[in-house]
C-alpha cells in the first residue's frame, strides 16, 4: 500500500495515548488521532511500524454518536488539547484502563489492588498557567501546532482559568507595544488569585506548579490520607514543599529535596528544604540520622525515578521508610517504578487516578507502598 493512499477505516477503539484505533484491510492496527470509537474516517497512512501504523485523520465520514462538538475553535490545529471531541467520562475511563495496563505490561498485577478514582469536576477552565506566542509584526497570537513553530491564533483558552483569559487580551495588546520581535508570555493565576505575566522567561518562569488547582487539592488529600503521622518524612522531588505543607503538623521533622526549589525560607522550624539533586541526596551517608520509621513521598518528572532506583532505595531503607507515596505524570515510567518497588519486597496496598489534565490523554497515577 502507498503511504500516502487515502484509506476507509472504522474506529473501533481509543488508545491511552490518544489516538483512535482501527483495522486495515490488510490486518494492521491503524492509530489516527482525533477520532472517536464508532467513527468511519478517511485517512492517510504517514508511518508504518513493524505491527501497527500510525494514520491522519482526512475526513469523518459518519460520525460516531460518542463525538462530542468542541468547544474551542482552534481544536484539532493547536498542539495543547486532543481530546475534546471525546466526552469526559469516556476520557477518564480510557485513561484508567490505560494506568491498568501499563501496570500489567511492567509485570503488576492491578486489579485486585484498592484503587480511587479521582476524576476532574471541571473539565474546562482548569490551567492555571498557560504560555502564548505573540508577533508584533502581524499581530497574531497563538500556540504551536503540534511538532511545529507555526502559530495557531487564538483570543482564549478553553482548558485556561476565566482570569486568564479575561487578561489576555490586554496583555498581549501590551506585548505587541513593547516588543519589535516574537515573544513569549507566560500568564499564571497567582494562589491569591491575581494574575502575574512574566515576558521572554524560561518555562515555568517560577518554578515546578501543579496547573490544575482544583485536582491538587484532591492530590493533597489523597497524600494526606495515605502518608499518616510520624517523626520523619521525606517529600522527595518535592518543588516547592506542595505534598509536604499541608503535613507541616502530622510529623515532627520533614526534609523537601528538589534540585531546583524556588523557596528560601522554611515555613516551620522543623521543616527544612534542601536544593540537591536526588542522584546526591541519595548519595548522602549520614551515620548520625536517626533510623525511621519514615514516610517518603515521590513525585519525580515525566521519567520516573528510572535507573536510580537502587541507590535511592538503598537511602530511603537506611533511613528506616515504611511507607512510600508515588506519584507519577507518565504512566509507563510509573509502572516500571511500580515494580522496582514491589521487586524491592514493598507491598503495593494502594492506588489511585487523578486527572490533572482533561481533555489530554495525561493522568497523574499515585500508589502507596508499605514495608
Ligand atoms: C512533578 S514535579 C513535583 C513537584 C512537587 N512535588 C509538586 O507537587 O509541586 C517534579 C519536581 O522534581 C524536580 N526534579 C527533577 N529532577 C530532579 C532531580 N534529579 N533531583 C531533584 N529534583 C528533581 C523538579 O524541579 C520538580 O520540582
Amino acid at each position: 500500500m502507498q503511504t500516502d493512499t487515502p484509506v476507509e477505516v472504522r474506529i473501533h477503539d481509543l488508545a491511552r495515548g490518544g489516538a483512535g484505533v482501527g483495522r486495515l484491510s490488510t490486518g494492521e492496527i491503524i492509530f489516527v488521532p482525533f477520532t472517536a470509537p464508532g467513527d468511519l474516517v478517511r485517512v492517510r497512512v504517514v508511518e508504518r511500524k513493524k505491527s501497527y501504523v500510525h494514520g491522519e485523520l482526512i475526513e469523518v465520514l459518519e460520525a460516531s454518536p460518542e463525538r462530542v462538538v468542541a468547544p474551542c475553535p482552534a481544536f484539532g490545529r493547536c498542539g495543547g488539547c486532543s481530546w475534546q471531541h471525546i466526552p469526559y467520562p469516556l476520557q477518564f475511563e480510557t485513561k484508567v484502563k490505560g494506568l491498568h495496563s501499563a501496570l500489567a505490561r511492567a509485570g503488576v498485577q492491578s486489579p485486585s489492588v484498592p484503587l480511587d478514582l479521582l476524576p476532574a469536576g471541571e473539565p474546562y477552565h482548569y490551567r492555571n498557567r498557560i504560555q502564548i506566542r505573540g508577533n508584533p509584526s502581524t499581530r497574531e497570537a497563538g500556540f504551536y501546532r503540534p511538532g511545529s513553530h507555526s502559530l495557531v491564533p487564538v483570543s482564549e483558552c478553553a482548558i485556561a482559568d476565566p482570569k486568564i483569559n479575561s487578561a489576555l487580551g490586554k496583555l498581549l495588546e501590551e506585548g505587541f507595544s513593547r516588543f519589535t520581535e516574537p515573544f513569549k508570555l507566560e500568564i499564571s493565576k497567582k494562589p491569591d488569585g491575581g494574575i502575574r505575566a512574566d515576558w521572554n522567561e524560561r518555562h515555568a518562569a517560577t518554578g515546578f506548579q501543579q496547573i490544575n488547582d482544583r485536582q491538587n487539592r484532591l492530590l493533597q488529600e489523597w497524600v494526606k490520607t495515605h502518608a499518616g503521622t510520624g517523626d520523619l518524612l521525606l517529600d522527595l522531588y518535592g518543588g516547592n514543599g506542595n505534598l509536604s505543607l499541608p503535613l507541616i503538623a502530622d510529623f515532627k521533622r520533614i526534609v523537601c529535596v528538589d534540585s531546583s526549589a524556588t523557596e528560601e525560607e522554611a515555613p516551620a522550624p522543623h521543616f527544612s528544604f534542601v536544593r540537591k539533586s536526588i542522584q546526591a541526596w541519595s548519595g548522602t551517608d549520614d551515620a548520625n540520622e536517626p533510623a525511621g520509621p519514615a514516610v517518603a513521598l515521590l513525585d519525580p518528572p515525566r521519567e520516573g525515578i528510572g535507573e536510580l532506583f537502587p541507590k535511592l532505595e538503598a537511602r530511603l531503607s537506611a533511613l528506616g521508610v515504611s511507607r512510600v507515596i508515588l506519584v507519577g505524570c507518565d504512566v509507563d515510567a510509573f509502572a516500571r517504578d511500580t515494580s522496582r518497588f514491589i521487586s524491592a519486597r514493598y507491598r503495593l496496598a494502594r492506588l489511585g487516578a487523578l486527572d490533572l489534565f482533561p481533555q489530554t490523554p495525561h493522568l497523574e497515577s499515585l500508589a502507596l507502598f508499605l514495608k
